[in-house]
Parts: C-alpha cells; structure tokens; sequence
C-alpha cells in the first residue's frame, strides 16, 4: 500500500509524535515527512532527530503574523510532500492559509470528548467538573477551535482513588493507540467526509 504522507505539528513532549513513528514503524502505513515545531525547546524535536525526520523550528517571533508562519508551514510542508497536517499537541491555532492549502486535511488531537472540554486545559476542566467518563477525541481542524468534525473518539473511565496525574496517563494512553488508528483509516481510503459535515468510516 502507498505511504500516506504527513506533516505532524507539535509544541511539546511529542509522545503522540512518538506514537506515530513507533506504529509506522511496526507497519502503519504512514510515513512522517516532516515535523514543525512551534517552540525551540519542544522534546518533540529531539525525537523526530532521533527518527530522522527533518525538523523546521518557528521562534515565538515567527507567530508575530499567524498567517505569515502559516504560509511558512504551507510552504515547508509543501516542498516535503506532505498529504495531511496532523496537529499532535500543536498550541497554536491555524488560520484559513493552512486550512484551505489542505482542506479537509488537517486533524487535531483533543484530550476530552468534545464538545465536552473544549479549549487548552481539558483534562483538568474533565477532572474539575468531576466527571465520571471523559476521552479523547481526533477531529478535523477548522477556524472555530475544536469544532471541526469529529472523526474518532474514545472513553476513559474516572475510576475512584484516581488521580489528576492518572487520568493524565491514561488519556496519553489512549491517545498515542487512536492517532495511528486513524492515520490508518485515512491511508485505507475509508473515510469520508458528507455533505451533512459528519465523518463516515467506511468498513474493510
Ligand atoms: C495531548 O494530550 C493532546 O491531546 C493535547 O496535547 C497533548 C500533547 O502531548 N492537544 P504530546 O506532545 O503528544 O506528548
């Protein structure tokens, strides 16, 4: 099968980065072209090196002109063939220069069940409202924040004596098992977005 290719876009730990390049390793067939960064100092960076996927750092000054750091990233991840964007804890938003340059192709990870929890302090708001069932959400990228379409989502359970932290970990669980899941949809060909704005997933 073709390789779909990807540009992740990240701003930190880079674990769902990880996640990515681990699976693709072991056969997802997906192949990360390139890695944005938006902070100099994102371990994210270190472990696409460590990968050897080329790696473009934009300083806080780049982000001075949103649209002018996305045409940036249009152009970089242009020029490294780039199919899709995936935003894999990306703390910038993108403006319509990224979003029409992939329309429909640019996915967002989100550690909540939205519309539940939108925003960028989800696990804490979840575990603040003391909900019982909370999750993760992969959803397409548009200009309202979090409101793109929803194309996967996952439960993880608040199960008594846990912990901020361990809800933390089991959230990046799940996390780092749905990305690749539907990176693998998406290079299979079975998802469809429709005229109604809701994501089909077509059966194997
Ligand atoms: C994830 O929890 C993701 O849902 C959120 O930011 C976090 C990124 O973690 N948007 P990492 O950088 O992939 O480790």
């Amino acid at each position: 099968m073709e390789k779909l290719k990807i540009g992740v876009l990240i701003s930190g730990s880079g674990s769902n980065l990880q996640a990515i390049i681990d699976a693709s390793t072991e056969g997802l067939p997906v192949e990360v072209v390139k890695v944005l960064s938006s902070r100099p100092d994102a371990y994210g960076i270190e472990r696409a090196k460590k990968a050897g996927i080329p790696v473009c750092v934009f300083s806080r000054e780049v982000y001075a002109n949103p649209e002018a750091a996305d045409a940036r990233i249009v152009e970089e991840m242009k020029a490294a063939g780039a199919e899709y964007l995936v935003m894999a804890g990306y703390m910038r938003k993108v403006t319509p220069v990224v979003l029409n340059a992939f329309p429909n192709r640019v996915l967002n990870l989100h550690p909540a069940l939205l519309p539940s929890f939108k925003g960028a302090h989800a696990i804490q708001d979840a575990w603040d409202a003391g909900v019982k069932v909370t999750g993760v959400t992969v959803h397409f990228a548009n200009e309202e924040y979090d409101k793109g379409a929803i194309i996967a989502q996952e439960p993880v359970r608040v199960e008594e004596g846990m912990t901020l932290d361990d809800l933390e970990a089991a959230i990046h669980t799940v996390e780092h098992e749905l990305y690749p899941r539907v990176l693998d949809w998406i290079a299979e060909g079975r998802l469809q977005l429709d005229d109604d704005g809701k994501v089909r997933i077509s059966q194997v």
